[in-house]
């Protein structure tokens, strides 16, 4: 397995992939890596001759210092783990200065409202710090495919709406949720959760299967109203927000329309540590 901390060299050997007519898939990651990843890898390399991981913890999508200081990083780790996973990959774990130069600021995104709701209303500037390292990847490794996990399901819709504003010939694919034995969405930031944290934080997904169940027969009014209670002295959560919205235009349901498809968000912290999760609310997506 090839690790590449440059772009120039990174780029050389995409272009010698590309002339040999090998389809080139990218997997952009922050690292600490865990089997959520690995499964996006896994579905990258059934479709893909090259499958490339990024491993770079991006400052400008964190609007909080402490997180970004507190992200777990672990690139010895990641690799060993992607080695045991396939010896044909490749991975592009930059500095900040080569991916960024002597300006690590975000450009301004409008991705038509996309960045206003949920994750965009709690975290300010993190759809456009998102938004400048996706696109700056793509342009640098120029993959034909790249994966992005549904678990950051707001995100996947913003890549591809940057996709739709930019022309950039990249294929979006979303991956489903992968979660620990408990239902719990994995994520790198369950690493700074212990044991009892772990086991009550499963609650957020409890939360979201009865969620699917009541969006059959109940309002999204009601649905909001008893998520809130379902929280309120939780020993361990405490919820951020809870929405239900349109699959494409994540827009806040008013009511339900005949041939929308609908998601129910979930944000939540333990301590400082955030979750997020979601759900597919209808069969047919
Ligand atoms: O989902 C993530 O890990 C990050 O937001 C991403 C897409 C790698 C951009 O830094």
């Amino acid at each position: 397995m090839q690790v590449f901390k440059e772009k120039t060299p990174l780029q050389e050997a995409i272009k010698a992939a590309k002339s040999k007519a090998e389809t080139i898939g990218l997997v952009p990651t922050m690292g600490a890596l865990h089997q959520g990843h690995l499964s996006l890898v896994k579905q990258a390399l059934e479709v893909c001759d090259r499958v490339i991981i990024s491993i770079f913890v991006n400052p400008t999508q964190f609007d909080n210092p402490k997180d970004l200081e507190k992200y777990p990083r672990t690139l010895p780790e990641d690799i060993k783990l992607l080695e045991e996973a396939s010896s044909n990959l490749w991975v592009f774990a930059p500095t900040a200065n080569e991916l960024y130069g002597d300006n690590i600021s975000s450009e301004q995104f409008n991705f038509d409202g996309l960045e206003q709701v949920m994750e965009g209303k709690h975290r300010k500037g993190h759809f456009d710090g998102v938004g400048t390292i996706v696109k700056r990847l793509f342009e640098i490794i120029t993959p034909h495919k790249a994966f992005f996990g549904e678990k950051d399901f707001q995100q996947l819709q913003i890549v591809r709406k940057l996709i739709e504003k930019t022309g950039l010939p990249v294929e979006i694919i979303g991956c489903p949720i992968l979660r620990e034995d408990n239902g719990l969405a994995r994520s790198s930031r369950n690493e700074r959760l212990n044991t009892n944290e772990r086991e009550k934080a499963s609650f957020i997904y409890q939360t979201l299967l009865k969620v699917k169940e009541l969006f059959g027969t109940k309002s999204a009014e009601y649905i909001h109203n008893w998520v809130k209670e379902q929280f309120t002295n939780h020993p361990v959560l405490k919820l951020e927000y809870f929405e239900i919205a349109d699959t494409r235009t994540l827009e806040k349901i008013n009511r339900k329309r005949k041939g929308n498809t609908y998601r129910a968000f979930i944000a939540a912290y333990v301590d400082d540590i955030r979750l997020i999760d979601n759900i597919a609310l209808n069969n047919e997506e």
